[in-house]
């Protein structure tokens, strides 16, 4: 099963993927965390992708349609896989149609996940994740049971560089200008499926779950 998560910024599409994949066994392909990767490494790309994260800006097509295309290429894929935080814009939707039919592949599942702007704030500015494992935590919704600790690995709790409230602002913007466009274009194609993405993060696990069968 080929599947997309979609969603604003803080939805949690990161959160539901790191639930699906144990469920499903399907590995998550984020471009946020190879990006994220690629910074902390200090490779070109990511040298140069950080001015564009930090503004909140969205990296070039070309950089992200690049690291998506190799991703797919590699045998743990060959049973499915899950795009978080791609694609982001509608060029982006139209190469990645076109790298899957050239594999003789496609989506079969647009998961939409609708949260209402005025919760996505909160929820960026209170994220942590772990250094080690990459597990996301909320200090309010979903904090760790010793502060600053991965209840999973014991390894350190970070708050991003994007998730001051200057840069989510931005990205907030950016969402509604280049990405809110695919919701139509995966509604076209009738691979949309929404979901109501505010409740406990169990239940909408849930409800992700019965869309997907
Ligand atoms: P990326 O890493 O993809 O960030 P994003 O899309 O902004 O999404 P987030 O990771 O912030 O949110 P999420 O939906 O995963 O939320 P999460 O589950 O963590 O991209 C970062 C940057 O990289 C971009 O700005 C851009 O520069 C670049 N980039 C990446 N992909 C690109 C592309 N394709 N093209 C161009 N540039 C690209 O949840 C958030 C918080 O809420 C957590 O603390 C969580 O615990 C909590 N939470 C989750 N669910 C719930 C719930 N139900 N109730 C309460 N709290 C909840
Ligand atoms: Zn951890």
């Amino acid at each position: 099963m080929n599947i997309i998560l979609l969603g604003p910024p803080g939805a949690g599409k990161g959160t539901q993927a790191k639930m699906l994949i144990d469920a499903y066994g399907i590995p998550q392909i984020s471009t946020g965390d190879m990006l994220r990767e690629a910074v902390k490494n200090q490779t070109p790309l990511g040298l140069e992708a950080k001015k564009y994260m930090d503004a909140g800006k969205l990296v070039t097509d070309e950089v992200v349609i690049g690291l998506v295309k190799e991703r797919i290429a590699r045998e743990d894929c060959a049973k499915g896989f899950m795009l978080d935080g791609f694609p982001r814009t509608v060029p982006q939707a139209e190469e990645l149609d076109k790298v899957l039919a050239d594999m003789q592949k496609g989506i079969d599942h647009v998961v939409s996940i609708e949260v209402p702007n005025s919760e996505l704030m909160g929820r960026l500015t209170g994220r942590r994740t772990c250094k080690a494992c990459g597990q996301g935590f909320h200090m309010i919704f979903d904090p760790p049971k010793v502060e600053g600790v991965c209840d999973k690995c014991g390894g350190e709790l970070y708050q991003r560089d994007d998730d001051n409230e200057e840069t989510v602002s931005n990205r907030l913007q950016v969402y509604e200008d280049q990405t809110k466009p695919l919701i139509n274009y995966y509604q076209e194609k009738s691979l949309l499926r929404p979901i109501d993405g505010v409740g406990a993060i169990k239940e909408i696990f849930e409800r992700v779950k019965a869309v997907l069968g």
